[in-house]
């Protein structure tokens, strides 16, 4: 008979993907089907991040409450960030739980669900070579890791010791990922890596040296089937003019582009360790948007950084201003452990919060300003999600999210959209035939 299985994913697109990687080894081994519902659970899983202190809190207090309204005999596992960072401190705290696998650490997913006690949290445990059973959450797009870990040491972060040096996958196995996922009909490919556009530095192997990103892209260009290539995160630092043009010119990848900036000021990139100044940001973004008319760039940007000055914080708003992003993931600064920022002069969490308020209200200008210049716009959408009113929901080549009234017919097929209805975060339209 099947076993039941709840699994909860916090944090980013790299989590998204070892949740369906956790998934696939155990039914490779054993009957799982998902449920949504923890209390009829056979195996109960929170698949962690801990790139800010407030998941690590909820982790704990959930933690709690699945154990209280488990089913006899059902088993709660920790993976993840936290897994990796916390290892069996999570026992001390949470003693019913029953296993803890780190974030590079899910090809031991199996074995840690038959022991109880087990702790697989190895930084180093290469993975690149591994391949995992097959199981994709969505039928249209298919998430595809490049990289694993992170050689950056960005002072506020705490990934690189929760997922380690980082290394490049071998370019075989990504495209034989990426022709199965196109055969079992997804358009579109998301290519997955803590920096993306450092792909091919360092492999295990030293055969596979001398691959680029850019190289990596035209090649999965090439695959049949595939319509859409997207991908997450690339590093301001490694955005050259040769990976620019290729961006620009490849028709298959999509026109949004996330480049983190985590900061405008100079001095404070220089205390973050980012390796790049507020100049090279704006002339990197100048260029993008010189090359390609209709880009949308999104961005990561962390406030009250230890020692951020109003000036300093001005010059976030400044970079702001000028590049005008469509989207802005903002974060207040949270000192994570072992970090060099967590030891730095911290600022008052009060100034912190009005400064992140001043972020949002300035970043709504512009969300309005470019939403609404989509009235009338014609967007090629990939739809991929039928609503219980009627619409169906897809996205366009550059990332807005687009409702239409239709009907299933319209799932996994890339449609042009004329926009007639805009709101700060979505776009309403009708089909041209
Ligand atoms: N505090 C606040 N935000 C952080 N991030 C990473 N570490 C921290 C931290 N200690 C943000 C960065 C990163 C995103 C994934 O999370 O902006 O790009
Ligand atoms: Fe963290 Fe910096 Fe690596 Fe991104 S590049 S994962 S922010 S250390």
């Amino acid at each position: 008979m099947s076993k039941k299985l709840f699994i909860e994913t916090l944090g980013c697109q790299m989590n998204t993907r070892d949740t369906e990687h956790i998934i696939a080894e155990l039914n490779a081994h054993s009957d799982y089907i998902q449920t949504t519902n923890s209390s009829e659970a056979d195996l109960i899983i929170i698949n962690t991040c801990s790139v800010r202190e407030k998941p690590v809190a909820k982790l704990f207090s959930e933690l709690g409450q699945f154990n209280k309204t488990k089913k006899d005999g059902a088993k709660i596992g920790v993976c993840g960030c936290t897994a990796s960072h916390l290892g069996d401190e999570i026992f001390k705290r949470a003693p019913y739980v029953d296993f803890v696998v780190g974030a590079r650490n899910v090809s031991k997913i199996s074995q840690a669900v038959e022991k109880k006690g087990t702790v697989e949290i190895d930084i180093n445990n290469d993975e690149t070579d591994y391949e995992f059973s097959e199981y994709r959450s969505s039928n249209f797009k298919a998430n595809i890791n490049i990289s694993l870990g992170c050689d950056k040491q960005c002072t506020f972060c705490i990934v690189p010791s929760t997922r380690g040096d980082e290394i490049s996958i071998p370019a075989e196995i990504i495209l034989n990922e990426a022709k199965k996922s196109a055969l079992s009909g997804a358009k579109e490919i998301f290519l997955l890596g803590q920096n993306v556009n450092n792909y091919g530095k360092h492999f295990s192997n030293k055969e596979s040296e001398k691959y680029t990103f850019t190289k990596l892209l035209q090649e999965i260009s090439k695959i049949d089937g595939i319509d859409r290539i997207r991908f997450t995160s690339p590093h301001p630092l490694h955005m050259d003019d040769e990976f620019i043009e290729e961006f620009a010119s490849n028709p298959k990848i999509c026109k949004l582009i996330h480049i983190p900036l985590q900061s405008g000021s100079t001095a404070i990139l220089k205390d973050m360790k980012r390796g790049y100044t507020k100049e090279w940001f704006l002339n990197r973004c100048e260029r993008i948007k010189a090359k390609v008319p209709n880009v949308r760039i999104s961005t990561d940007i962390i406030v009250a950084f230890p020692d951020e000055s109003e000036e300093d914080f001005l010059d976030t708003l400044n970079v702001v201003e000028k590049v005008k992003f469509d989207q802005i993931f903002n974060f207040k600064y949270s000192p994570r452990p072992n970090t060099p920022a967590a030891t730095m002069e911290q600022i008052d969490s009060e100034i912190g919060t009005k400064r992140l308020q001043t972020l949002i209200d300035l970043h709504k200008t512009h969300q309005d300003e470019h939403m609404e210049k989509n009235i009338g716009k014609i967007h090629s959408v990939y739809f991929e999600d039928l609503k219980p009113n009627g619409e169906i929901m897809g996205f366009s080549d550059n990332g807005l999210q687009v409702f239409v009234k239709g009907s299933e017919e319209l799932l996994g097929k890339i449609v042009d959209v004329k926009i007639t209805q805009n709101s700060r975060t979505s776009l309403k339209g009708i089909v041209v035939e």
